[in-house]
């Protein structure tokens, strides 16, 4: 199930980096996304693939977030994106606001890929 499951989940991470950063930039340059499937329902859909093939990936391999540091850095990493995510695209009250989320959600996406790639919580040092 693994070699079915990994290749989605990491097809998953790309394909929502790059919605991100599409809306991102719409929002950065003042741009309102008119086309509801790409601005809402594939974004979501994508997110939702995303996390129940980590989640299955995780429960078939037995492995568990409280036993492994790099699978908890991974969850907690992915619960700051969306709430970054969201303060970007939409909660955010300024243009400043929306922005600084906007950079610290590509931040933390990039440590969580790199936690995913060496499974370890300190990838850079
Ligand atoms: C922003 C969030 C995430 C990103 C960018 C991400 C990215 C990735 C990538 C690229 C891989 C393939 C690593 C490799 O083989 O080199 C991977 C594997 C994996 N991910 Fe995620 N992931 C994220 C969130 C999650 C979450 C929330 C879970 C669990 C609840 C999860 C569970 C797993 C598991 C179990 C593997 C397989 C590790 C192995 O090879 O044994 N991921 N992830």
């Amino acid at each position: 199930m693994i070699p079915i499951l990994l290749p989605v989940h990491a097809g998953c991470a790309i394909i929502s980096i790059s919605l991100f950063i599409w809306r991102g930039l719409a929002m950065w340059f003042r741009r309102p996304l008119t086309h509801r499937f790409l601005r809402r329902t594939l974004p979501d859909s994508v997110d939702t693939l995303f996390l129940a093939t980590g989640i299955i990936m995780a429960f078939v391999s037995g492995i568990s977030p409280l036993a492994l540091d790099w699978l908890a850095a991974k969850i907690v990493g992915l619960l700051a994106y969306i709430v970054l995510g969201a303060v970007a695209l939409k909660y955010g009250r300024n243009m400043r606001l929306k922005r600084i989320s906007f950079i610290a959600a590509l931040c933390v996406f990039a440590y969580v890929l790199a936690v995913a790639h060496s499974k370890d919580v300190t990838p850079f040092i």
